[in-house]
């Protein structure tokens, strides 16, 4: 993984709690990370502990000739590829909007010229104080990013925003800024799930995607710049940092936001399962099987007649007036996965083809990995190992990318 050098600042406030977590987490995603912290925030966190979770010394007094022997203020700003302030108090983003340097970590956000991410916390009406809001415009307006705060109850009793971000919420927008710029100006359109139609007030049908690829895609995009609008059918997973996300639950709720959001998309990644058919006649209220007259008809099967979906994807590549927008289909097919893989590509006149096979029981549908095999419209055929999703949507938009280039 290739991870940057992190300058970690804790400032003094109740969510330094979170600190450990949020370094181990900056370690897991490969980041080489170094910790100085405020006196204020020594009261919350042991200094022993991000010290022993960043294997380097923490350092927190600007005036203190063995701590400055060992790593020199400067020198640690120089050492940072991204400062991230978390917890940043209201006081410390004060002193930052300010530019004092009255103690260590001030000392070294002054000092250096890296890119900065503050994660705010702090009580409801500190962080609603228009002291406190002119501090984060001048802050804004100086190119320093900010994550959160999110909304919930807060330490102090309160509720409402002002609850630092979670530890991964944190790393996902760090990725964000820390990631390539190859689809910077990109506009992605990403469908992802599966879609449930109506049977009645109560009943759909659906199908077993979980949206883990699509959401994995979304993620990947946006952290290489692209604008991502993601429309998802009903899911249980958080929508990823920087993606704008539109819930849809039928194929035709998924048709309109498609149309209407690819009309100025660059690269449109078709990953939701769209069911082929919905129910004709959906009923309004709960079909219950106590209004039925007798045993018989009690005893009798239930016929559903389904209608054909549109085929959103087919329709997409046909409407397509050039060969600017790039269109990528998925096929989850339980047998002879090539050969469908390649009817399916030819049928549906997609630039990329992403086709797994759901019979294996390691992969797909509603697992973490997947292995599938790439198909291009000239015959070509890549198949990739087994690979967790996240590593999958990266090797994936690697080959837009390439095709896109190549076609440029
Ligand atoms: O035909 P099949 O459902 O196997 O094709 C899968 C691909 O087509 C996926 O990319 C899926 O998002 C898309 N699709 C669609 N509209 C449908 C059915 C599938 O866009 N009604």
């Amino acid at each position: 993984m290739n991870g940057s050098r992190i300058l970690l600042v804790v400032s003094g406030g109740i969510a330094a709690y979170k600190a450990p977590e949020l370094l181990r987490a900056l370690r897991r995603a490969g980041h080489s990370v170094r910790c100085v912290m405020t006196e204020a925030a020594r009261a919350f966190v042991a200094p022993l502990v991000l010290q022993t979770l960043s294997g380097s010394p923490v350092r927190s007094a600007l005036l203190d000739t063995s701590e400055e022997g060992q790593i020199g203020h400067i020198e640690l700003a120089e050492w940072a590829e991204q400062v991230l302030v978390a917890p940043a108090t209201a006081s410390f983003l004060a002193r930052m909007a300010n530019g004092l340097a009255d103690d260590l970590p001030s000392t070294v956000l002054l000092a250096t010229r890296a890119p900065v991410l503050v994660a705010p916390a702090m009580n409801l009406n500190m962080w609603e104080h228009p002291a406190t809001r002119a501090n984060l415009t001048t802050l804004r307006a100086r190119g320093v990013e900010v994550v959160g705060p999110d909304e919930g109850e807060l330490a102090c009793g309160f509720e409402g925003p002002g609850r630092m971000s979670a530890p991964e919420a944190i790393v996902a927008h760090l990725a964000l800024l820390l990631g390539p710029s190859s689809l910077a100006g990109e506009r992605v359109v990403v469908t992802a799930g599966g879609t449930r139609e109506p049977l009645d007030a109560v009943r759909v049908l659906g199908n077993r995607s979980s949206g883990k690829m699509g959401y994995a895609l979304a993620a990947e995009a946006a952290r290489r710049g692209a604008t991502v609008r993601l429309i998802s059918a009903p899911t249980s997973l958080p929508t990823p940092a920087g993606v704008e996300r539109e819930d849809v639950e039928t194929a035709l709720e998924m048709r309109a936001a498609v149309h209407a959001a690819a009309a100025d998309a660059s690269i449109v990644l078709m990953c939701a399962a769209v069911a082929d058919f919905r129910p004709a006649n959906p009923v309004a209220r709960k079909i219950k099987k106590e209004k039925l007259d007798s045993q018989d008809e009690l005893d009798a099967p239930l016929d559903i007649t389904l209608q054909r979906n549109p085929d959103i994807l087919a329709e997409l590549c046909r409407e397509r007036s050039s060969s600017a927008r790039f269109v990528v289909g998925f096929a989850a097919e339980s047998h002879d996965l090539l050969a469908a893989a390649r009817r399916k590509l030819a049928r549906k006149g997609c630039d990329l083809l992403v086709a797994n096979d759901i019979s294996r029981r390691d992969a797909g549908f509603d697992s973490d990995d997947n292995a599938v095999l790439l198909l291009t419209p000239d015959g070509e055929v890549d198949a990739l190992p087994l690979l967790p999703k996240p590593v999958l949507a990266a090797r994936i938009l690697d080959r837009v990318e390439k095709m896109r280039g190549a076609r440029a």
